[in-house]
């Protein structure tokens, strides 16, 4: 039951190997059950252990009724099993239901639903869900229930009455450590957690012994953030300053000031650098990306006009984890058109995508001939154009990326299609027709997609085994399904990936899951022949300074397009990296720098009076020795040129009419004196929980504008870290019969 999709790079090998393949092997699974929405979550790395919640719910005066049933399965969803009896029938929220721990150790928390009275009841397992306990809770959680990812006994939650919550024996006793939280982050063992007070007295706190201890850090703060190993927090003066040693000592960000109706946001961060959107003043929509140094303090113009609702908080910003230095996102032109751009060494440059070779240029484009490729992102799935699924791309799927785009001169709104690129966003190919839903399978070995028909029942599914040049369709069944999204375990490294829908009939409504192994396809093992060094950022292997980006080189092993196997779980990616030599483009202009246009030159500022003057008060003495250059953060150059210069004393220059140098002294020597404003706290793992917890934030009030957005790069970040945590798919079954798929997004606005 095999057909093909006919795309002018299927070469005739393809049809060979593929004419001979009978039929794939297809496990059905049909849930008695006609809830309205799924979530799923995969219980460790590896083991096949899914737990599938269905929850069906409707508001009933003012009390809410629900139901719910667990599902377990222990081969990656080919058969399950209802559980519901070992949580007593209690009603399990769908939002935040499902904590699964970082670290694959099997623990799941299951928070339910106790309507009325002041306490509520969780279900936890330390063995992957194959038992529950029940334990009954003396608060109401307002968020998911946290790990501490250094230790998963350790849990901490926020209450609806605003009281931070620990336990350290995995939730049997719980001790209410703080009154009055609005928000908490927590890092590898640091809690961070940020009070509630009068407008612009907020403060920001620290614990490192579960609450026995508290220390402010700072006080007056409007908001804070965390973003890799930086904490951000801004003030009453809308000025941002940074920590990085979690509070002990700050730093004033070389950011321009923003007004009230005006946010910074943290698009990416990692333990190198952040990336830094500043809003542009008035209701724009856009702002511009700053890159930070290593010390999170000196930030250099990265991309303007970048596209940043106010309202919405929505932004194109993607990391692409297949290939290092690689970033997209969205401008708004002066013409107001949502057009696309692509940096591939860390924010230095932004330049349009270019065209896929088998693509024309739509009826945007000026020029018929010449155009570049949009990709759509979050900002089009807010404006709910058809596009059910996000860019996706893999650390593991070397230089892969699956997106829906247009070609022409902006994003255009009509019906998009899927194209592909095999080399980091270099050059691209229109891979299907329409939008559809995808995943990477074998560490890029395999490509599966769905047609997105929200109305049209569908019984096929589309595979690639040459990164997305040549597609087959299979036929799953002969009854087709209302189709509401494709579920594989996160990482990428599974051949086995389901197909979740429902069936309708006039008496009869379920939820049917359908799990087809891919490795009845693919049988064979890859052997070293499979594979080919490729040079990543380069086309020509040959030319020794190509493919330097950010210092050094890296060779891969990456399967050939015509190799039909199967990479294998423990697949890993085998790189050999070479450092380039320095140019002046390998770094950055330090504080009281600044670079001419079209020259790679730092030179110094005239003068440092007036706007710079925090700085000069609170700069670090090492930080005020420069000079003039700066490596970029993660720059692995090694000789070549490298900048030489007297290193000056820059504090001799800061000089303002405000401040007597005595009262510079002053402030230089009480350190302790923290800096102030305040706001926040609270890292979640999941991205539900920080929208569910956003939306209910009540500290404050609007007090607060700064927006943090822990972008999917840092999701991403979490997602490796906690290998098979939970990444519900949230299928809603809405009254009228139509099947929305939603994809959380990762927003964590304050305001
Ligand atoms: C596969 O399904 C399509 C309809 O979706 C049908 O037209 C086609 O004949 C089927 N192919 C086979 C081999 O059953
Ligand atoms: C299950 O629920 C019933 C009725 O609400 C209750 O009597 C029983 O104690 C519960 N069992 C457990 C193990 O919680
Ligand atoms: C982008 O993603 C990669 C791969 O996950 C990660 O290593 C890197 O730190 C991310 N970059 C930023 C700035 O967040
Ligand atoms: C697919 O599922 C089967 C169990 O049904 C499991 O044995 C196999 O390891 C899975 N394959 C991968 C690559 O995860
Ligand atoms: C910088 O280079 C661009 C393109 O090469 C050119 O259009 C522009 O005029 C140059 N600017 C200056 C100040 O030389």
């Amino acid at each position: 039951s095999l057909l093909f999709v006919e795309t002018p790079f299927c070469s005739d090998k393809w049809f060979s190997t593929f004419n001979t393949l009978a039929s794939l092997l297809e496990h059905m699974y049909i849930f008695n059950d006609l809830s309205g929405s799924v979530s799923l979550a995969w219980v460790g790395d590896g083991t096949g252990v899914i737990l599938a919640l269905t929850t069906f719910q409707v508001p009933f005066f003012m009390i809410r009724i629900g139901q719910s049933k667990l599902y377990r399965s222990e081969n990656y969803g080919k058969t399950f099993q209802d559980v519901t009896s070992l949580i007593n029938n209690t009603f399990i929220r769908s939002e935040y239901g499902i904590a699964i721990s970082p670290e694959n150790s099997g623990k799941v928390i299951l928070t339910g639903d106790v309507s009325g009275g002041h306490g509520s009841r969780i279900f936890v397992s330390d063995g992957f869900g194959k038992s529950f306990t029940r334990r009954d809770l003396p608060f109401i959680p307002m968020m998911q229930i946290t790990y501490n990812p250094a230790d998963s006994k350790v849990l901490m939650v926020v209450s609806t009455n605003n009281e931070l919550w620990l336990s350290e024996d995995f939730g049997s006793k719980w001790k209410n450590v703080q009154k009055l939280v609005c928000l908490v982050k927590c890092c590898d063992f640091f809690f961070f957690f940020f009070l509630s007070g009068e407008r612009g007295m907020l403060e920001l706190r620290r614990t490192t012994d579960f609450g026995k201890t508290v220390k402010t850090v700072a006080s007056k703060i409007y908001s804070f953030g965390l973003g890799g190993r930086f904490l951000f927090a801004s003030g009453t003066l809308r000025a941002i300053h940074v920590s990085v040693d979690h509070g002990d000592t700050w730093n004033m960000a070389q950011l321009p000031p923003v007004g009230h109706e005006q946010f910074y946001s943290i698009l990416a961060a990692n333990d190198e650098m952040v990336f830094m959107h500043v809003d542009e003043p008035g209701d724009t929509g856009f702002g511009t990306i700053y890159v930070s140094d290593d010390r999170g303090t000196v930030y250099s113009k990265s991309l303007e006009r970048h596209l940043y609702t106010t309202t919405g908080g929505d932004t194109d910003f993607t990391n692409v984890t297949s290939l290092r230095g690689v970033f997209i996102t969205s401008v708004l032109a002066e013409d107001k058109s949502v057009q696309s751009v692509v940096s591939f060494d860390q924010g230095g440059e932004w330049v349009p995508l270019r065209k896929p070779a088998n693509s024309k240029c739509d009826a945007t484009a000026k020029d018929p001939n010449k155009c570049s490729l949009h990709i759509h992102a979050a900002y089009s799935t807010a404006m709910k154009l058809n596009v059910p699924m996000l860019p996706l791309s893999e650390p593991n799927a070397v230089g892969l990326i699956l997106a829906h785009g247009s070609v022409g001169d902006a994003i255009s709104v009509m019906r998009p299609d899927v194209y592909v690129s095999d080399d980091g966003g270099y050059t691209w190919i229109k891979a299907l027709s329409g939008p559809h839903h995808y995943a990477i399978l074998d560490s890029g070995g395999l490509l599966v997609a769905v047609e997105h028909s929200p109305n049209q029942a569908v019984n096929q599914i589309k595979f690639s085994t040459d990164e997305g040049q040549c597609w087959g369709v299979y036929n799953f069944t002969d009854d087709p399904i209302y189709f509401t999204g494709l579920a594989s375990e996160p990482g990428a490294r599974s051949m086995n990936v389901s197909i979740w829908g429902y069936r309708d009939s006039l008496i009869n409504e379920y939820w049917i899951s359908i799990t087809i192994d891919f490795r009845d396809l693919l049988t064979r093992d890859c052997e070293d022949k499979d594979y080919v060094q490729w040079l990543a950022h380069s086309n020509d292997i040959s030319d020794p300074n190509d493919g330097c980006i950010l210092g050094y080189k890296e060779k891969f092993l990456r399967l050939r397009k015509d190799s039909v196997c199967w990479n294998g779980r423990d697949y890993q990616v085998t790189t050999q990296p070479t450092t380039c030599l320095c140019t002046l483009d390998d770094f950055l202009c330090d504080f009281g720098y600044y670079r001419q246009e079209n020259s790679s030159v730092c030179v110094e500022q005239p003068d440092l009076e007036g706007k710079v003057l925090e700085f000069c008060l609170h700069g670090k003495e090492e930080q005020l020795q420069t000079t003039g250059y700066r490596k970029i953060p993660g720059d692995k150059c090694k000789g070549g040129a490298m900048p030489e210069r007297k290193e000056i004393d820059l504090s001799k220059r800061c000089v303002s009419d405000l401040v007597s140098p005595e009262l510079v002294v002053e402030s230089h020597s009480s350190k302790s004196i923290p800096i102030v404003l305040s706001v926040i706290i609270i890292m979640l793992l999941s991205v539900t929980a920080s929208v569910i917890f956003v939306k209910k934030y009540v500290c404050g009030g609007r007090l607060v504008f700064l927006v943090h957005r822990y972008s999917v790069l840092q999701q991403h970040v979490e997602d490796n870290a906690v290998d098979g945590m939970d990444d519900p798919l949230e299928t809603n079954h809405t009254q009228n019969g139509k099947i929305e798929f939603h994809d959380d997004s990762d927003e964590d606005l304050l305001e």
